[in-house]
């Protein structure tokens, strides 16, 4: 299952490589294509992009995939939102990734912050200068259409097959739609059964523009909020042994049937394989509306959180 793009067609289930760790993530991702996953969600701010690369490069020399059959997303780091860092910032995430393409590029916030060289440090993260004492994040003025012309070159010189954006709202969206000349083709949000996003959602679809919901599971170990998961509620227990299937699978399942597609995150290959196993069973219409309820607008990921707590300084994007 798939789902539409100007250029190609994202597969509704990807393989989500946020927290993977550096020293696994080669094998993980070699092991992610042999099990089937043909969509990898990647970025420059994961600091594992060479050894996700080396991955999909395993893969590829032997047999288990061709370029051409897998989908690859990448994001632009928040300090290279300046036009004349974006192409040096593409071009490092495709020498890393030892790709010539990308399949999704997608502007990871709305959040531009200042230039740090790329010698200097990659990638460079959120703290400015991180060894000063008084550490902070710092901002730079860059309007985003400037930003977005450099994404539209991109993809006129063949580096990039679709644009889009990450962490967007409505109001963004709509900005964006008005000025671009390659319209936004993917938004990806937040996206679980506590945090749906509905008007959203619903917003970018009627724009054509593609959803992605990043920590489908809601599995919120973070150290800026209380941990939660989806997989404990009990609604989703009881229609997860009902199906005799599993909580994830239930989750991931009402995700695409949502309309929208999602990126798990898994470093054992039980649970990897079980999250793209999502196609031999369905969620009636009363499921669906049983997990919508579940609705509680909590969300983990919020730099308007975490910003202050961990970066000392504040950076609402949704208010
Ligand atoms: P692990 O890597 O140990 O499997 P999300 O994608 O919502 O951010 O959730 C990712 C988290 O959920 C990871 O910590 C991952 O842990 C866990 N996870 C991924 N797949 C499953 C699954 N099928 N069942 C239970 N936990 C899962």
């Amino acid at each position: 299952m798939s789902l539409k793009l100007p250029n190609g067609n994202m597969p509704a289930i990807g393989y989500g490589c946020w927290k993977l760790g550096k020293e696994k993530a080669a094998e993980v991702v070699e092991r992610v294509l042999s099990l089937g996953y043909r969509h990898i969600d990647s970025a420059c701010d994961y600091g594992n992009e060479v050894e996700v690369g080396d991955g999909i490069k395993q893969a590829i020399n032997k047999g288990i995939c061709k370029r051409e059959d897998i989908f690859v997303t990448s994001k632009l780091w928040n300090t290279y939102h300046a036009p004349e860092h974006v192409l040096q910032a593409c071009q490092k995430t495709l020498s890393d990734l030892k790709l010539d393409y990308l399949d999704m590029y997608l502007i990871h916030f709305p959040i531009s912050l200042k230039f740090v060289p790329f010698e200097k440090r990659y990638p460079p993260e959120w703290f400015h200068e991180p060894e000063a004492e008084d550490k902070k994040m710092e901002f730079a003025s860059v309007p985003v259409i400037d930003t977005w012309r450099a994404m539209e070159k991109l993809v006129e010189m063949g580096l990039v097959k679709n644009i889009g954006v990450s962490n967007w709202n409505c109001q963004g969206l709509r900005d964006l739609l008005a000025a671009a000349k390659i319209k936004p083709s993917c938004l990806q949000i937040e996206l679980h059964p506590y945090l749906q996003q509905r008007k959203l959602v619903q917003y970018a679809q009627s724009q054509g523009l593609v959803v992605t919901g990043f920590s489908p599971m809601g599995n919120g170990v973070s150290y800026w909020r209380e941990d939660f998961s989806c997989l404990k509620e009990e609604t989703i227990q009881k229609i997860a042994a009902a199906k005799n299937v599993s909580p994830a699978q239930v989750i991931l399942r009402w995700g695409v049937q949502r309309g929208w597609s999602v990126i798990p995150k898994s470093e054992n290959f039980d649970r990897i394989a079980q999250n793209l196993d999502i196609f031999g069973f369905q969620l009636d219409s009363q499921e669906v509306g049983e997990i919508d309820k579940l609705e509680r607008n909590l969300r983990f990921n919020d730099p308007g959180v975490f910003c202050p707590a961990a970066f000392n300084t504040e950076c609402p994007i949704w208010e």
